[in-house]
């Protein structure tokens, strides 16, 4: 019976495992699928500590094997005296220098990608007419959303990346109020956003996304530090466009300067939205940090809260509840408002697009 249970146990945890690892594979979230540079090299760090520690655990086990077997005492006889080595210069030679050059083999490279990943000069870089040469993304941890600033460009995004392809993006890592850590596994990281002190690296999109949707090159952030109940659903999307696209990307986002809710209008959701939410959530993408996740692309987005559905149904879900959905968040009792008007503020929201 015991038995039983037991491969009945082991085979439960392979199929488990099975269904988790196939989940690796996906494009828009696997490391094992490099979209870029730096993911492609960190995977090759991967592969090459890999296969060096695979080869000395079957070195080991099968001289291991040959010794168990080769001297069991039915073979040799009971008084056998097998050949004393101890204090063997050769041998003693031997596995201190394999041991060191395998080392020497695994550091060398990492300490090299290493710095290199790290070297982040080039965000000082300015042309002739002091403009900086390279794109560099601000990057804020919050409980539980990301938010994104582009400094040169003037505008900010909430929970959405976009960053042309081709390009060394530079990244300015920081959080408000516990450590997160900022991690595409598609492209590479991952880098802890601290309160205090910014973390600085960057990264190459190396493959385009064709439209909103997952598995067509819109890859998925996430947060890779423990930081509270929701951690799990930190999710951020990252979408990575050709350089002229990101650039007519870029101009649609400052043309929304300005752009604000009025509480006369005759649209219920948009005047409820301007008495309850616009105080934490800016419909413009010309604005500053904002207390809550900036709005000017709700309708761009393909998932809400990072991980739930993108309909209106939901939305409002959320805005009712949003504890329920995502514990801890700081949106939760800051408002009051009744179904009817969630359902409206949702509709509204929907219309905050600049891609459609
Ligand atoms: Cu933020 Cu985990």
């Amino acid at each position: 019976m015991m038995k039983g249970l037991k491969k009945w146990r082991l085979f439960s945890l392979l199929t488990v495992m099975t269904v988790f690892l196939s989940a690796c594979g996906e494009d828009y979230i696997s490391t094992l699928r490099p979209a870029g540079a730096v993911g492609k090299e960190q995977l090759n760090l991967l592969l090459l500590t890999s296969i060096i520690m695979f080869a000395v655990v079957i070195v080991v086990s099968v001289i291991y094997l040959v010794a168990f077997f080769k001297f069991r005492r039915s073979k040799t006889g009971e008084n056998h005296m097998p050949k004393q080595v101890e204090g063997s210069h050769t041998l003693e030679v031997i596995w201190t220098v394999i041991p060191i050059i395998l080392l020497l083999i695994i550091t060398v490279p990492t300490l090299n990608s290493t710095f290199k990943f790290g070297d982040v000069a080039a965000m000082d870089e300015v042309d002739e007419n002091g403009n900086k040469t390279a794109l560099t993304v601000n990057v804020t941890a919050k409980l539980y959303w990301w938010e994104f600033e582009y400094p040169e460009q003037g505008i900010i995004t909430a929970q959405e990346l976009v960053v042309p392809t081709g390009e060394k993006v530079y990244f300015n890592l920081i959080a408000t109020d516990v450590k997160h850590s900022f991690w595409i596994p598609a492209v590479g990281g991952k880098m802890d956003t601290n309160v205090d002190g910014i973390n600085k690296f960057y990264l190459e999109f190396g493959k385009e996304s064709k439209d909103l949707n997952e598995g067509e090159g819109v890859f998925y952030g996430k947060c890779a530090e423990l930081c509270g109940p929701s951690h799990a659903l930190m999710d951020f999307k990252v979408k990575a466009l050709e350089r002229p696209a990101f650039d007519t990307w870029v101009a649609s986002m400052q043309a929304t300067e300005g752009n604000t809710a009025s509480s006369e209008s005759a649209n219920v959701g948009e005047a409820t939205f301007a008495n309850s939410c616009l105080g934490c959530h800016a419909v413009s993408a010309v604005a500053g940090p904002g207390m809550g996740p900036n709005l000017a692309t709700f309708g761009d987005r393909n998932r809400l809260a990072g991980f739930m559905d993108h309909t209106v149904e939901a939305t409002t879900d959320w805005i009712m509840d949003p504890e329920f959905y995502k514990p801890g968040n700081t949106m939760t009792g800051k408002y009051n408002v009744t179904e009817e008007e969630a359902k409206a503020i949702s509709e509204y929201l929907m219309t905050l697009t600049i891609e459609k």
